[in-house]
């Protein structure tokens, strides 16, 4: 489902895609941070000529953009088999110092956040017995301090700028016209103004119907699997835009590489002052998952499922003791498939168990300036907070990038001469 938005781009040959089995990774892990996406949810909206439109409180009972029944039962999922593969790192039950959560301020990733964790800690499953019960916590901070899942890009007059930058591009304008007559189209049969913003509520319409689809109703005789495909291209070429070049890099620093370099940080944390911390989960959005990947330089122009899941494993290599930094090596997974084992993706430029201080290296470009984050919380204090939280407040598929624009192939070169870098 690439769109015009990234012909010819080479990401997929620079993603590796290994399913291996753990034993074949290295040393024992000391660290993991897991970012997963929230599990099925109901439309975010509905649009004028939805055939479904009047049934909105019998389909979804718990309302528009709530997780659904499907969404618990997959963050339930994710949670077991979280639980089986840290089953000899993490203790038998949950320990506040070893284990923290960390939410978006939403319904659903909150929601997704505490089934994860019924399915990954015994005393908090469903089913046991009172007496033994326990719920797990969870912490969240409102949307609009949120500085490491959600991303002002909206009120940041940088981003703006490199945004146009995108949407002025003649490779942008000459995909735009060729689906000119398309979203006419497309506003006949939704009865829907796609004035302004064109892409973007195209994009909704796409979620709407593919929720439909998802949970069994018929679509409408115009959403036919054509006008779907095309609606999946219109949505890449908009992702592209947000996060792909031109500033592909500073894009990143503004949004995914934010939530990288925290992880990060976690890390150094926890090694520094000898913190008994194991594991740090991110319940998130979309957004927030393909912007990592992309500040990875691992966008693959894939949407991916509800409750998909990246991985960041910390290991220490053995035999290698006085080696600072170079002691440790990051693997990566992705499980966006419950039926087999999580892909095992490659940093391009790094072998699949990287060293850290390679792996930090490629990701300096895409993570923000030490003690400076471009447009964070308040960019402009003169804008009120409240104009902030709706425009980002149904976002999903808004970012992702493509690794050309990361400089992460410039760095590589770099990378590799480093002898703790083998090929
Ligand atoms: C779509 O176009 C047809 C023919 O012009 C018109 O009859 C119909 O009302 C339009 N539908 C909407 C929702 O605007
Ligand atoms: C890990 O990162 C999260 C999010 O930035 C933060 O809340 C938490 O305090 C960090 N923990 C450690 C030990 O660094
Ligand atoms: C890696 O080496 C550094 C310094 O030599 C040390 O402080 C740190 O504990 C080591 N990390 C691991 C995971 O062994
Ligand atoms: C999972 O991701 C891989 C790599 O991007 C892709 O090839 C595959 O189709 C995805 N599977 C699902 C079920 O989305």
């Amino acid at each position: 489902m690439a769109g015009p938005g990234f012909r010819g781009h080479p990401a997929g040959r620079l993603l590796l895609l290994l399913p291996l089995p753990q034993a074949l990774t290295e040393g024992p892990l000391v660290f993991v941070a897991v970012v997963f996406r929230h599990g099925d949810r109901a439309p975010l909206a509905s649009y004028p000529t939805d055939p479904h439109k009047e049934a909105v409180s019998t389909l979804w009972p718990r309302g528009l953009g709530q997780l659904t029944r499907e969404g618990v039962c997959q963050q339930l999922e994710l949670g077991r088999f979280l639980r089986s593969r840290y089953e000899d790192f993490l203790s038998p039950e949950y320990r506040r110092e070893e284990v923290y959560i960390l939410s978006t301020d939403f319904d659903r990733t909150l929601e997704s956040a505490q089934a994860n964790l019924a399915g990954l800690f015994p005393e908090a499953a469903p089913g046991r017995s009172e007496a033994t019960w326990r719920p797990i916590p969870v912490h969240t901070v409102p949307v609009t301090e949120d500085k490491l899942l959600r991303f002002p890009t909206r009120s940041c007059p940088r981003y703006q700028e490199l945004l146009r930058e995108a949407t002025e591009a003649a490779e942008y304008q000459t995909a735009l016209e060729g689906w000119t007559n398309f979203l006419t189209h497309l506003e006949n049969f939704t009865g829907l103004s796609l004035v302004g913003e064109p892409l973007r509520r195209a994009w909704k319409v796409l979620d709407t119907l593919i929720c439909q689809q998802a949970h069994g109703l018929p679509l409408p005789s115009w959403a036919s699997p054509d006008v779907l495909q095309t609606l999946a291209q219109i949505s890449a070429l908009d992702i592209g835009a947000h996060a792909g070049p031109p500033g592909a890099a500073e894009k990143a620093q503004m949004s995914g590489g934010i939530l990288l370099d925290a992880i990060l940080a976690n890390f150094s944390r926890v090694q520094h002052l000898g913190l008994p911390l194991k594991m740090v989960m991110y319940s998130a959005h979309n957004s927030a998952r393909l912007a990592l990947q992309a500040a990875l330089g691992l966008y693959d122009g894939h949407t991916p499922p509800y409750a998909a899941c990246l991985g960041f494993e910390f290991r220490r290599r053995l035999g290698d003791p006085d080696d600072d930094a170079g002691n440790v090596t990051i693997s990566l997974f992705y499980r966006n498939d419950s039926a087999g084992l999580p892909l095992t993706l490659g940093l391009p430029g790094c072998p699949a168990a990287c060293p850290l201080g390679c792996f930090r290296q490629l990701t300096a470009p895409a993570r923000p300036p030490a003690h400076w984050v471009p447009c964070h919380g308040f960019y402009e204090p003169t804008t009120p907070t409240a104009t902030v939280v709706p425009l980002l407040a149904g976002a999903v598929a808004v970012l992702a990038a493509l690794s050309m624009g990361l400089g992460l192939l410039a760095c590589r070169a770099g990378c590799l001469r480093d002898r703790r870098c083998p090929v």
